[in-house]
């Protein structure tokens, strides 16, 4: 990927990893960026800035001489200018500094203050890393967007084995054209996503529920958030991992999902749903555990949900664009033509959830893409890329409205 041009502030901690930081600046201007070096007091005393300043052509920033007054100036122009920031490799101690804001010295008080996308490389000892507080400070940082690659698992420097060696810089790299190269193209959508699978509740022990895992919803909410979306899901029960840097609400029968949607959906430019949501509920939810009857069976009256994709349909806004998903098992087409039309949706995202490789609860999926000017099949591929060709189709449809 050509970077000329592109802006890269790279922050140093003080690990023995960052004498691979190096090389990660010396790939980084192979391909024409601009790299900004900012070091920590303890990494010059692992690597001399003169290296990454003769590597990087610029000026290396570092707290040795540096007086507050002028911290003030440069993290300002430095976190104004990154178009991604760096951290290689970062130490458990900034990722603490950085989980609670704390802004003691230039490169601490330089993310603090940029809005760029923060990729984070940790390197450190496998008993810092698996620590509580460290943990911790990992989830909050990734709550609120911040990227992480690594650490690998192998042999460290203190002769340990376990997860904490930094990255390969070749990696790095990569991902940083990754992040480099996303597009932006849906920067001032408001983009909803329903995700998993509802519970219906028959008294306070059991339930009604389908193998949805939210992992295709969550695909679709990741992809929107890194092509500038403002993201907010609604989701049910769910097994996969919840993504960060997203709204999410919470719901669990199909009438919550109902209500939530009924508040949440005026608002939105598209929505695209990918719950399974029951269509019956227990007639009845009993306040009491259901005793076993001995001998002969027990039966259970179903009553209908509300169709909240219907109802959705019925108040579609003027340009917002509504996506359905249709899990089938048999005439898939038919079914999922049928559905277009009944919750008046601009797409259906039918999914054969008998092939292997589709459906429920695995990372991929097939499907076939049903507007009202035809269909586009996808093969088997992961959920993301499923989740991209849906968002480029979007834009389709968008540009015909
Ligand atoms: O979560 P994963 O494990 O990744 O699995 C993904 C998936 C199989 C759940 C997903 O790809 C999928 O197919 N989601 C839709 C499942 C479904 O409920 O399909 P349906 O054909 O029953 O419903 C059609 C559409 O109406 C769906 O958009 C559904 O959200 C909506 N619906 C259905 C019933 C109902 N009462 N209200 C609704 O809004």
């Amino acid at each position: 990927m050509d970077l000329t041009g592109r802006e890269i502030v790279l922050g140093v901690t003080g690990g023995i990893a960052a004498y691979k930081s190096a090389e990660i600046v010396s790939r980084l201007r192979h391909l024409g960026a601009n790299v900004h070096v900012i070091m920590t007091k303890n990494a010059t005393e692992f690597v001399s800035p003169l290296t990454f300043q003769t590597l990087s052509a610029n000026q290396v920033v570092t707290d040795t001489f540096a007086a507050p007054e002028y911290w003030n100036v440069e993290h300002v122009a430095l976190a104004k200018l990154a178009e991604v920031f760096v951290i290689a490799p970062a130490t458990a101690n900034i990722l603490a500094k950085m989980a609670n804001g704390i802004a003691d010295d230039m490169l601490s008080t330089t993310v603090l203050a940029t809005k760029a996308p923060i990729l984070t490389a940790p390197a450190m000892n496998t008993g810092m890393w698996t620590a509580e507080a460290t943990e911790q400070n990992v989830k909050t940082l990734k709550e609120r967007g911040v990227l992480m690659i690594g650490p690998e698992s192998g042999i460290l420097a203190c002769g340990d084995e376990g997860a904490g060696r930094m990255s390969e810089p070749e990696a790095i790299v990569e991902e940083i054209c990754r992040i480099l190269k996303r597009k932006q193209d849906f920067a001032g959508k408001k983009l909803l996503v329903t995700a998993g699978a509802t519970r219906e509740r028959l008294d306070p022990v059991r339930f009604i529920t389908n193998d949805s895992s939210g992992k295709m919803g969550f695909a679709i909410a990741e992809a929107a958030r890194d092509r500038g979306a403002e993201v907010t899901v609604i989701r049910g029960s769910v097994t996969a991992e919840i993504p960060a840097g997203i709204r999410m609400i919470p719901v669990e029968s199909a009438q919550d999902l109902y209500d939530a949607m009924m508040k949440e959906a005026p608002g939105q430019d598209i929505i695209i749903q990918a719950a399974a949501v029951s269509d019956y509920r227990p007639a009845e939810q009993k306040d009491k555990k259901i005793k076993k009857v001995n001998g002969g069976n027990l039966m259970l009256e179903l009553t209908e949900n509300p169709d909240v994709a219907k109802a959705i349909g019925e108040k579609k806004k003027p340009g917002q664009i509504l996506v359905g998903f249709a899990a089938e098992t048999d005439n898939v087409e038919k079914n999922a033509q049928s559905k277009l039309k009944k919750k008046n949706l601009d797409m259906i995202v039918a999914n054969d959830v008998t092939k292997p490789g589709a459906g429920f609860n695995v990372d991929t999926n097939i499907a076939a893409l049903i507007t009202a000017d035809g269909i586009v099949e996808q093969p088997l591929q992961t959920k993301r890329q499923l989740a991209e060709k849906i968002l480029d189709k979007i834009l389709e449809i968008r540009n015909r409205i």
